[in-house]
């Protein structure tokens, strides 16, 4: 009889072999290639730099492992593929809070991707005071087959917080029982008001540039 350690040691190689990350590899490197376009054609058309950021990473197999056991999930490839939005995961960091809803709507229009699902935790932040947007979408690799990517869309400055917060806490699992959540929350809280400042900011230089040009 095979023991859940077996078990579990089993699935962790499955989950580490060529082919089965291959395509959450090759989902990640389309998303990429696709962003980079946007980018390029974005950044042109607006004048500024649309996207600052653009990184990704495959989930590890011992992190779909405990993700699983947290979620009580069947501890099998099969109910990885499945039930894990982000064993493929893109991240996007943007200057400016509009640039996140434009890039979303960009997606909507494009062919080859399918959005599945989308979490807003700009407009409703995380209760830790993480905000981003996620979007789940569907991306076809090697012709048919098709894979789930987590698309997360956030600000340089929402970045800074995530990233600083992802180190000391969330990645610890010690959400709800340390001491410095308070401070967090009122960081994040001042994040969101720097990012509207800043928006409205650009806002005003636009049009000041605009103004300026007309008048010659
Ligand atoms: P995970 O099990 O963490 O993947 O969460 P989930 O699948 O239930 O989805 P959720 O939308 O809550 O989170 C997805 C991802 O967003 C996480 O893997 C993190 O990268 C990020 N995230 C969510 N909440 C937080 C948070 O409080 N702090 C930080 N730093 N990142 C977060
Ligand atoms: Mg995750």
């Amino acid at each position: 009889m095979d023991t859940a350690k077996e078990r579990y040691q089993g699935f962790l190689e499955q989950m580490g072999e060529d082919s089965f990350l291959l395509p959450y590899k090759e989902a990640c490197q389309r998303i990429q290639r696709k962003l980079e376009e946007i980018n390029a054609a974005y950044s042109k058309q607006l004048g500024r730099t649309f996207i600052s950021q653009i990184t990704f990473r495959i989930k590890t197999p011992e992190s779909c492992l405990n993700k699983m056991l947290k979620k009580k999930y069947h501890i099998e490839k099969e109910a990885a593929q499945e039930r894990l939005n982000d064993i493929s995961g893109v991240r996007v960091v943007c200057n400016f809070l509009d640039d996140i809803y434009k890039l979303v709507e960009i997606l909507k229009e494009d062919e080859e991707v399918e959005i599945v699902k989308t979490k807003d935790y700009v407009k409703k932040p995380k209760a830790s005071g993480y905000q981003s947007l996620h979007v789940i979408v569907l991306i076809p690799v090697q012709d048919v087959l098709k894979k789930k990517v987590e698309i997360q869309i956030r600000t340089q400055a929402m970045n800074f917080w995530a990233v600083v917060e992802h180190h000391f806490v969330y990645k610890k699992g010690n959400y709800g029982k340390n001491e410095f959540e308070k401070d967090l929350k009122e960081c994040a809280k001042a994040i969101y008001k720097i990012d509207k400042k800043m928006l409205l900011l650009r806002e005003r230089m636009e049009s000041a540039q605009m103004t300026e040009q007309r008048t010659g």
